[in-house]
């Protein structure tokens, strides 16, 4: 895996200090909510199993899946469930955890299907943002660090499944997914 990856971005030890400190964030803005912690499978499982525990909040937590990339590196704009949360989020405070923000388009998606699902709100969580590629009118409340315009795997986020157990953040080697 790591022959692919053409350098490192954020070092295991770096994303364990930012994520501490997200956790720290999440504590302060939600402290005494009732909050359900969703997390945006598959790419977020692995920030999101530190960021709750970093948390340390009495909060539901929930899981959910919706078709984005598939094989290829581009979002396509339009967001189909998979799998679909069990708790109930009418008049709860909802937090999404994504493992990154590139287009925006499916997490926009998602803000308002929870809004019409009568969430009392709903804050987006991002371990990654990546800026320059912002598509759909949202933005992260919280997030861990921006991103330049490269495709970044490891830490939970893949290429064609493949990646996601790396412990770092690292850019792919173009001729891997140019190929
Ligand atoms: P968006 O709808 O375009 O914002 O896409 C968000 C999803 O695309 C993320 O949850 C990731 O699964 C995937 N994605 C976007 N950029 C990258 C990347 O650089 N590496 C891996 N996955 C990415
Ligand atoms: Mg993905």
């Amino acid at each position: 895996m790591d022959k692919d990856v053409e350098r490192v971005l954020f070092s295991k030890g770096k994303i364990a200090r930012r994520v501490a400190a997200l956790g720290k964030e999440v504590a302060r803005r939600y402290a005494g909510k009732d909050l359900v912690m969703v997390c945006i499978l598959k790419g977020a499982c692995v920030f999101f199993a530190d960021l709750i525990r970093a948390a340390k909040l009495p909060a539901e937590i929930d899981f959910m899946s919706v078709s984005s990339y598939g094989a290829g590196s581009e979002s396509s704009g339009s967001v189909r469930i998979l799998k679909d949360v069990s708790a109930p989020v009418a008049g709860r405070h909802v937090l999404l955890v994504e493992d990154i923000i590139d287009t925006g388009n499916s997490l926009f998606a998602l803000k308002k299907l929870f809004a019409e699902r009568g969430a009392a709100s709903v804050g987006i969580c991002a371990f990654l943002d990546k800026k320059a590629r912002r598509r759909a009118p949202v933005e992260a409340d919280i997030y861990g660090f921006a991103v330049e315009d490269a495709f970044v795997v490891g830490y939970g986020l893949d290429y064609a499944e493949r990646y996601r157990a790396l412990p770092y953040i690292g850019v792919l080697k173009r001729e891997i997914y140019e190929k």
